[in-house]
């Protein structure tokens, strides 16, 4: 009897294993198994030309108070496969088509004591995996909140990883490159570098993460289509070396308020054996649904430049008044108030960076701390003290909105939030009137400090949605917005296009505030990036901030050409020179790539990349024959090999190349530099000399001559 119970328990794990279902990309270089365990616990494992991706990892949900969490005894109810291939148009982009193409396999499981159901859907592409959890509208599954997601990522081994502490509330860190065994060891270390830190997930780390095995494989752990979630971190097991989804924590400590029909944004998981592949890959945006603004004639590209680096380098600053917190002190007027003498946007300032933009070829200007509140932002009673519409003395809204639009320039409205979210969505309509009404059609939103009133953490799903409030209302007024501090992007910018940038990582001012590692910009672009664009706001000149604001003895981890590189390796349809006008002007020669560099673009092409060493990109200027290429560079001299076959055969073009001097360094000479021209052709092959933290910007033109 005993024996024919054990055959039947082989039998029925065989049953099991028969229920495995299997999927392959539509080019065959990807396999997807998924199966069910003997309990019935879902399980997928991907293999990529042979060579393991992920081991057989567990899917499901823990849920806060219910008799029985999502997590097995499933059986498999129903399964269908299909495929898709279209190709669509984004409104701005690297390439002016994306195919989105995959063969997908739904399965429906049912949990047998519940009898409820969850589908998992499964996307496979030539670049990688994409599934999603459904659940389906049913009787014995309505409301019911998450405790957990259990979504395994199983190592094949023990890989190298950029990865950035799993903080709830700041993603502005460098990245650590370590063994995934090292991942606790080093928390701790990654945590205290950063300025600021609050909660974290114990041993997690933030996604986008890029990963390297020995045996040559990028894979790229994220998410994408996060609406109405939690975002997700990643917890690594070093015992069973998987990472395990860890949500965000809402003020509560749930994860998830769920109300069927719904389902979980898409876990991804791109993979290839050539670096430059997850560079290009453009599978986070096909996880997301189609433009949902039916006339986007209003979306445009923006270079500008902004009154900003002169607050951040503190040689001036936000506020109007040195009398803070001003609320406390009683000043509500703030005509009546002391001004310091040190307020950035004032009419005057303003006006020159305007005549800037205007002589420079520039779209817009920026303007920070042009609005009353600034005193308060940081103190006890910010939750009210901005109403975004309420300028300072010294700032005419009137009449710089008239003069910038005599000289063709558009003002970029900024809204600090200050965290303070139900203030902001308070005045989000008038806000948004005002700006319409003053002639801006782009606003820069920020969310610095903790989220009030709840103190919810910056990715948890409340203000997940706040921040997709924010995006569609401006889209009805119609408003391209840049959020800072938002949640880092997954590829919503394919449904919302006037979501035209994000901070979302360590940008720039990290480099006035004590310095970034200068392989920083070639980490991004395989992270950050693969969401959606950022607002990097590169184009340094001066590396010594102590020569714009004595007191501050940051210095720019990189060279001039580096910065010149960044506009064309860091892809973003918006786009600031960030630097002030007096160090353009010392510099005009090299201020010249700036000005001619595109910011959109008909095709992208990678010719060299490795992350946390090198990235470098030819991209072709929509609409034009003009070709622009950078190049970023880490802690290493290095020399490129760049073959220009993408040229059209038969032409000559004039190539002028930015490039570092041969004794430049980002430490000790970030401004030497070489500029030289040259006649190319689709046969032509540049030799090209990085320095460390150094890098090459080349543009290309068609020659006039033969
Ligand atoms: C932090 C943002 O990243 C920065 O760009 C902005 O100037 C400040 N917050 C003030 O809003
Ligand atoms: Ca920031």
């Amino acid at each position: 009897m005993k024996k024919f119970s054990l055959v039947l328990f082989v039998l029925a794990a065989m049953v099991q294993l028969v229920t495995a279902q299997e999927l392959v990309s539509p080019n065959s270089s990807l396999r997807l198994q998924f199966s069910l365990l003997s309990d019935g616990t879902p399980v997928y494992q991907l293999v990529y030309k042979n060579k393991e991706v992920v081991k057989p990892g567990k899917l499901g949900f823990y849920l806060k108070n219910d008799k029985k969490s999502l997590l097995n005894d499933f059986t498999v109810t129903d399964s269908r496969t299909t495929s898709f291939d279209e190709t669509w148009k984004p409104v701005w982009g690297e390439v002016n088509n994306i195919r989105n193409h995959y063969n997908e396999l739904a399965v429906t499981l049912t949990q047998k004591e519940t009898n409820r159901q969850l589908i998992i859907r499964f996307r496979l592409f030539d670049d990688g995996l994409g599934f999603r959890y459904e659940f389906p509208q049913q009787k014995n599954l309505t409301y019911f909140v998450i405790k957990e997601e259990r979504t395994q990522f199983a190592m094949t081994a023990d890989h190298t990883a950029f990865w950035i502490p799993g903080d709830y509330d700041t993603q502005e860190y460098d990245f650590t490159r370590s063994r995934l065994s090292e991942i606790r060891g080093l928390q701790l270390k990654a945590r205290t570098a950063n300025l600021s830190q609050t909660s974290f997930s114990p041993t997690g780390v933030q996604t986008s993460l890029m990963i390297k095995t020995d045996e040559g494989l990028y894979i790229n752990l994220h998410e994408a289509a996060l609406i109405n979630y939690s975002c997700m971190h990643l917890n690594y097991n070093e015992q069973d070396k998987v990472f395990e989804s860890w949500l965000t924590p809402d003020a509560n400590g749930d994860k998830g308020y769920m109300q069927a029909p719904c389902t979980s944004p898409w876990r991804t998981i791109i993979v290839s054996d050539d670096a430059r592949d997850i560079l290009s890959s453009k599978m986070t945006y096909n996880l997301n649904e189609p433009c949902k603004i039916e006339n986007t004639s209003w979306i445009k590209p923006v270079k500008y430049v902004g009154v900003w680096w002169e607050m951040i380098t503190g040689k001036s600053s936000w506020a109007y008044t040195n009398d803070y917190p001003a609320v406390q002190l009683g000043i509500t007027d703030y005509k009546a108030a002391r001004p310091s003498g040190n307020h950035g946007a004032n009419t005057a300032n303003v006006k020159k960076y305007i005549d800037f933009a205007a002589a420079n070829g520039f779209d817009a200007v920026l303007v920070e701390g042009w609005n009353v509140g600034w005193e308060d932002w940081f103190g006890n009673s910010k939750d009210y003290v901005f109403d975004f519409v309420t300028p300072y003395p010294d700032f005419d809204v009137n009449g710089l909105a008239a003069y910038a639009k005599s000289k063709g320039i558009k003002i970029i409205m900024h809204h600090e939030t200050s965290g303070s979210t139900r203030n902001y969505e308070r005045h989000m309509d008038t806000a948004y009137k005002f700006m319409k009404e003053h002639g801006y059609d782009a606003v820069k939103s920020g969310y610095v400090g903790p989220i009030l009133p709840r103190g919810e953490n910056h990715y948890d799903q409340w203000i997940i949605n706040h921040y997709q409030y924010a995006i569609e209302k401006a889209a009805d007024y119609q408003i391209m917005l840049n959020a800072h501090e938002a949640v880092r992007p997954t590829g919503i910018a394919r449904t919302w296009p006037n979501l035209i940038g994000n901070e979302a990582a360590r940008g720039t001012e990290y480099q006035a505030f004590g310095g970034s590692k200068a392989n920083h910009v070639t980490v991004l672009p395989f992270t950050r990036l693969l969401g959606g664009p950022m607002d990097y706001t590169p184009g340094i000149f001066e590396m010594d901030i102590s020569k714009i604001s004595p007191n501050n003895h940051s210095h720019v981890n990189s060279t001039i050409c580096n910065q010149l590189a960044l506009y064309v390796t860091m892809y973003s349809p918006l786009q600031m020179a960030a630097d002030l006008p007096e160090n353009y002007n010392r510099f005009p020669d090299a201020f010249q790539f700036i000005k001619e560099v595109a910011v959109d673009w008909d095709t992208s092409k990678y010719l060299e990349a490795e992350p946390g060493e090198y990235i470098t990109v030819a991209r072709k200027a929509k609409g034009t024959n003009k070709w622009f290429i950078g190049n970023v560079n880490g802690e290493e001299p290095r020399v490129s090999v760049v073959k220009l076959d993408f040229l059209d055969p038969g032409k000559n073009y004039v190539a002028t190349i930015y490039a570092d001097a041969k004794e430049a360094h980002y430490k000790t000479n970030p401004q030497a530099y070489t500029i030289r021209t040259q006649i190319v052709n689709s046969k032509t092959k540049l030799q090209q000399l990085s320095a460390p933290g150094g890098g090459f910007a080349i543009s290309i033109v068609e020659s006039a001559g033969k």
